[in-house]
């Protein structure tokens, strides 16, 4: 097991360059699968979630190879459409491999996919959808038998909420059916607009992406292309809210204010100065922040769930009480437990956490709960008096590119055990 050490207490300051963005790559990768032929892709995160997809890409007999932060992909032979258990188990992204498998060879058989655990994460909509756009899913034994006669057709998909995932499966698999898919209420996020842009210049034509309709009209042929991944958001809110929590100031390098308004939001209510500029995104906290009293989850534009846990662990110290309501997962406070290990006063009803400000917080050895929680860790112990030690840190490695020297760079003393 590896953990992270965080001797605490540090102001934050410096600038950092942002990675590529974990939920852009992931999808991307299964995109080159779909396109086929050779892609080259820059700005790629050393992420252990875009190791285990490119293991799962070398299972299906694409060739791939990760160097200085690029992946070269060649696409171009597949000698299977089948993924075992064991891979699919290793994230949750290893699902959006369904609709780019289908889309490329009209067949796939896979299982559910792993991921942090945040409640039950079911994979209706993705399954619902693309049987309407005439495939055939049997499931047995925990795997999923996929098949269509033929291409896939078209079709006109309402979505009952906007999953990310669906919204993803359905556009790959919709790049090669045939005619045209409407999806309306589609996910919003950037990483959709990202996804569709890299399709787009492998020959794909999609409209709408990163708006609430995207229609995607099938082609008869992809090829591989050369695209930057796009700058990681989550990543961006992660670094700035370790910086407030020490009343710090940073200058994250690629990030986009458009991108982050509801967290900027967030932090602004609670007396940190934010400006865009030329560069990226530059955040000054005030030595104690004010509490904000209520922060909701809910699909992009609105608040992530994925700043949830980085937010609250920067506001542990605010003055007041802040209210944070987790809309989107049912089970995401499991960080709350590990952040009153360190002094926080934390109570939790349900999806309601009501975060009582405190004075400070000292260092304890906690464990990583999952990929957000853990990192909100980190950003606490950057505040705390004294060492953490955040042990589990691999689930951290999934969405952070070497979190520990991003920390050092703005002057913590972190280091990896
Ligand atoms: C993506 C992100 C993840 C983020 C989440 C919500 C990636 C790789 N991951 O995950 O970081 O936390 O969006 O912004 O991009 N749901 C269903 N049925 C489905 C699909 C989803 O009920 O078929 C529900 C889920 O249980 C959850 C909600 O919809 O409550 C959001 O899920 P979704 O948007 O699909 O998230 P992911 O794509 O898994």
């Amino acid at each position: 097991m590896q953990a992270i050490r965080i001797e605490g207490g540090r102001r934050l300051s410096g600038e950092l360059e942002i990675q590529g963005a974990k939920n852009s790559i992931l999808p991307i990768l299964s995109a080159a699968v779909l396109c086929g032929g050779e892609t080259v892709l820059h700005r790629c995160p050393a992420l252990s979630d875009v190791y285990a997809a490119l293991r799962i890409m070398s299972a299906l007999g694409c060739k791939c190879r990760l160097k200085d932060g690029d992946i070269h992909i060649n696409a171009e032979d597949l000698c299977g459409c089948c993924i075992s258990d064991m891979l699919m188990r290793l994230m949750r992204s290893s699902i959006v491999f369904l609709g780019a498998l289908l889309g490329r060879t009209g067949e796939c058989e896979l299982s559910f996919p792993g991921g942090c655990e945040l409640g039950p994460r079911p994979i209706d909509l993705h399954l619902s959808a693309l049987r309407a756009m005439g495939t055939s899913i049997t499931e047995s034994h925990g795997r999923l038998v996929c098949k269509c006669k033929g291409r896939l057709h078209g079709e006109r998909i309402a979505l009952s909420f906007p999953s990310v995932g669906a919204t993803e499966n359905i556009m790959l698999a919709a790049c090669r059916a045939e005619g045209e898919t409407v999806i309306s209420n589609a996910a919003r996020e950037p990483e959709i607009a990202d996804l569709a842009a890299f399709l787009n210049k492998c020959g794909a034509k999609i409209i709408g992406a990163g708006s609430p309709t995207v229609t995607v009209r099938g082609v008869n042929e992809l090829h591989g292309c050369e695209y930057t991944v796009m700058p990681d958001r989550i990543a961006a809110a992660t670094y700035m809210c370790a910086a407030a929590a020490t009343g710090g100031e940073v200058l994250v390098r690629g990030a986009s204010a458009a991108e982050l308004e509801a967290v900027i939001s967030v932090m602004q209510q609670a007396g940190c100065k934010t400006a865009e500029t030329s560069d990226g995104l530059f955040l000054a906290a005030p030595e104690r922040m004010r509490a904000v009293r209520n922060i909701r989850t809910s699909p992009y534009p609105g608040f992530p769930t994925d700043a949830q846990a980085i937010v609250m662990a920067a506001l542990t110290r605010a003055q007041g009480t802040s209210v944070f309501v987790e809309d989107i997962f049912e089970n995401r406070f499991r960080h709350v437990d590990e952040l009153m290990r360190m002094g926080a006063d934390i109570r939790t009803e349900g999806r309601v956490a009501v975060v009582r400000g405190v004075k400070s917080l000292s260092g304890a050895a906690v464990v990583a709960p999952d990929l957000r929680g853990g990192a909100a860790l980190c950003a606490a112990a950057c505040a705390a008096e004294g060492e953490t030690l955040i042990s589990n840190a691999e689930l951290i490695d999934r969405g952070y590119d070497s979190i520990e020297t991003a920390l050092s760079a703005l002057g913590a003393k972190a280091s990896r055990l």
